[in-house]
Order: structure tokens, then sequence, then C-alpha cells
């Protein structure tokens, strides 16, 4: 794409002709057109409306223009168009059928908006659509289905938005979904079977949401992610088996920001007919069950004095735990035997015992008496 849009570039001064509007055929008023329409740039040009162009163009880049919504039928004469640009158009919703005609259609870049709602059928036609971009609107919702004409669609950008939650149906028809990002919205949970369409998904961002508890049922349907970050959600418990489904692909995992706790707490606001005076906060012992690729593993700015039993670090090359109130005690030495063997001894401060306070895991001599715990052999296979 970028290749062609060069070598076109250099023949746009020949073709740039007295600029007309209304006409399909016709360079339209304010815009530049490169290569026989093949390009329509109308970068910030003051335009109030769609133009019309033609079925020969390819690419549209409509940026910064002050647009308000999406008339059906605005691109029914542009039927050739593959690439469409309409960021910071002041868009405020799109209707159903706006994009009428696209069917080929495969980029379409809709970021930093003010789209509110889009329509159920808003995004028929678009069978060959494989990127989509709404990021930076104030999507609330997304309707069963909507996204069900794009059965080629690979990356879904839906990052800073206003979505609430996620519910069965949202990604049918969606099959091949590979890239989804949903960080800074205002999720609270996806509800169970609401992934079962995208099982495939290789990148899923949640990181700046609102949930409380790890979503397991929807998770598990998952299968081959590789990349996943849920840092800056208050999300206190992250069950067994949390990444189990896809733990042989998991490369990359965020767990920052969450208030993660291994152990019991006193209850923020104490209560004087609880019969339990603690509640049990769980990152749990066999969250890492099944994670078995690891290269990368985020987890400062919590609240953890230990690390579940579960993980291992033997594929780690990347580790972060600034901020925890580490317990140097010989819970941790797997943690101290990984950096020992391992060329980045990552920064993590011991906080208790106190005779410990202050120090670097990496540098403190507790570890020294620990047991090192063989790995368990079945009976009966020693020889
Ligand atoms: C989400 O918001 C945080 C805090 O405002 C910001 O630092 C981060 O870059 C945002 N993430 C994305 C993907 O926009
Ligand atoms: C570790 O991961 C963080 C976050 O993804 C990244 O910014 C950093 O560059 C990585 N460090 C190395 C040494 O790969």
């Amino acid at each position: 794409m970028r290749c062609v849009s060069w070598l076109l570039l250099g023949t746009s001064l020949l073709v740039l002709g007295p600029a007309v509007t209304g006409a399909p055929g016709q360079c339209p008023n304010l815009c530049h057109c490169h290569g026989d329409l093949l390009h329509v740039i109308c970068f910030d040009v003051g335009l109030k409306k769609i133009p019309r162009v033609s079925d020969a163009t390819r690419l549209l880049n409509l940026q910064r223009n002050s647009l308000g919504d999406i008339p059906t039928g605005a691109f029914s004469e542009s039927k050739g168009l593959i690439s469409l640009h309409m960021q910071n158009c002041q868009l405020k919703e799109i209707g159903s059928q706006a994009f009428k005609g696209l069917t080929k259609l495969i980029y379409l870049y809709l970021s930093n908006n003010e789209i509110t709602s889009i329509k159920p059928g808003a995004f028929e036609d678009l069978t060959e659509l494989t990127y989509l971009y709404l990021d930076g609107n104030q999507i609330t919702e997304l309707s069963k289905g909507i996204f069900a004409p794009m059965i080629n669609l690979f990356i879904l950008q839906l990052n800073n938005n206003r979505l609430r939650e996620l519910r069965p149906g949202t990604f049918t028809g969606a099959k091949d979904l590979r890239w989804l990002h949903m960080a800074n919205n205002t999720l609270t949970t996806l509800q169970p079977g609401s992934m079962d369409e995208v099982e495939n998904l290789a990148i899923l961002h949640l990181d700046g949401n609102r949930m409380a508890t790890y979503p397991i049922a929807a998770m598990s349907k998952l299968r081959v992610v590789e990349e996943l970050t849920l840092g800056r959600n208050l999300m206190r418990t992250i069950p067994d088996l949390a990444f189990q489904s896809f733990g042989r692909y998991m490369e990359r995992l965020h767990l920052d920001n969450m208030g993660l706790e291994r152990g019991k707490s006193a209850p923020l606001c104490p209560d004087p007919v609880l019969i339990l005076p603690f509640i049990w906060f769980q990152f749990s012992d066999g969250a890492f069950t099944g994670v078995t690729a690891i290269k990368s593993l985020h987890l400062d700015n919590n609240r953890l004095k230990t690390l579940p039993k579960s993980l291992e670090y033997g594929t780690l090359t990347n580790l972060t735990l600034t901020n925890n109130p580490w317990t140097c005690t010989c819970s941790l030495a797997p943690l101290r035997r990984w950096m020992d063997s391992s060329r980045i001894r990552p920064e993590a401060l011991c906080a208790s015992p106190a005779l410990q306070r202050g120090r670097q895991v990496r540098d403190s001599p507790v570890f020294s008496g620990c047991k090192v715990k063989q790995k368990r052999t079945k009976k009966g296979t020693r020889q």
C-alpha cells in the first residue's frame, strides 16, 4: 500500500485537474487526487459532507473534517474503496447501512470521533474488512451480531471507549479475530459465552477496566492467547487454572496495578455484624497451572507478599515485581533461585520480616538455608 502511494505521489501533479464538486468521476472540491482518482485526499479541508467518489477510488482520506454523521448510501458510488480514513471527523453515530456497497473495504479508521452508538446493521456489506479502528470514542454497548458481516476481521481496536460489559453474541461471525483491544473502557465483566466465537484470539487487551473478578468462564473458551493485559483492574481474585486453556501459548501477561494479594486481609469497612473478621483475597496458588511458555510477566504495584506456587520461572526473560510488600522467607526461594540463575535480576524489596526490610530479594541472605524442593517423581519410574 505504502509503495503504491509513493509511486502515485510522483504523478500527482499531472492529474490535479480543475476540482469540481459532486460529479463522482472527478476530484472533489478542496481535495487532492492522485493516480487518476485512485487516492482521494481531503485531509482537514473543512468538508461538511462526505464527497462522492467513483468506483475507481481505492483510498479515501477524510480525516479532520467535521462530518457529524454518515448517511445511508454515502458510499454507494465508491464500491472500489479498500481503505477509508475518517479519524477526527466529529462523527456521533454510525447509522444502519452506513457503509452499504463497500464490499471490497479492508481498512476502516473511525478513531477519535464522538461515536456513542452503532446501529444494528451498521457494518452490513463489509465482508472483506480486516482492520477496524474504533478507539477513542464513547461507545457504551455493542449490539448482538454487530460484527457478523466481518468474517475476515483480524484486528478490532476498541480502546478508550465506555463499554460496560460484553454479552454472548457480540462477536458472532468474527471467527478470525486475532487482536482485540478493549483497554481503558468501563467493563465490569465479560459474560460467560461472550468470547465463544473468537476462540483464536492471540492478543487481548483488557487493562484499565473495572473487573473485580477474573472472568474465568468467558476466558476459558480462548485457546491460543499469546498476550493478555489485565493491569489497572481492581481484581483481587485470580482463581486456579485461570490461564490454563491457552497456557501453552501465553508469552506476555500484564497483572500490574491491580491490588492483587495473597492471603487474608481485614475488610475495608469493618462491619460489626460481619461474622468473618477477614476477607480472603486469592491470587490462587494454582493460577498459573498449565502456563508453560511465559516470557514476560508484570506484577508491579500490587500487594503481593509471595507468589503463587504454580508459577514456573524457567521460560521467563522479563519480570517486574516492584512496589509489592514481599515477605523474604523460604516461600520466595523459587524466585530467588531463578534470579540467581538468570541474567536479569529484577528489583523486589523485602517488606518483612523486620530484619530483611528494605533489602532486595536478590541480595538477601535468608534464602541460603532454604531447601530446594525436588520435582516429585512418579512411583515406580525411578531406576
Ligand atoms: C489508558 O489510560 C492510561 C491512563 O490514563 C494511559 O496511560 C494509557 O496509555 C491508556 N492506554 C491506551 C491503550 O490508550
Ligand atoms: C519488559 O517488558 C516491558 C513491558 O512490556 C517492556 O517495556 C520492556 O522493554 C521489556 N524489557 C525487556 C528487557 O525486554
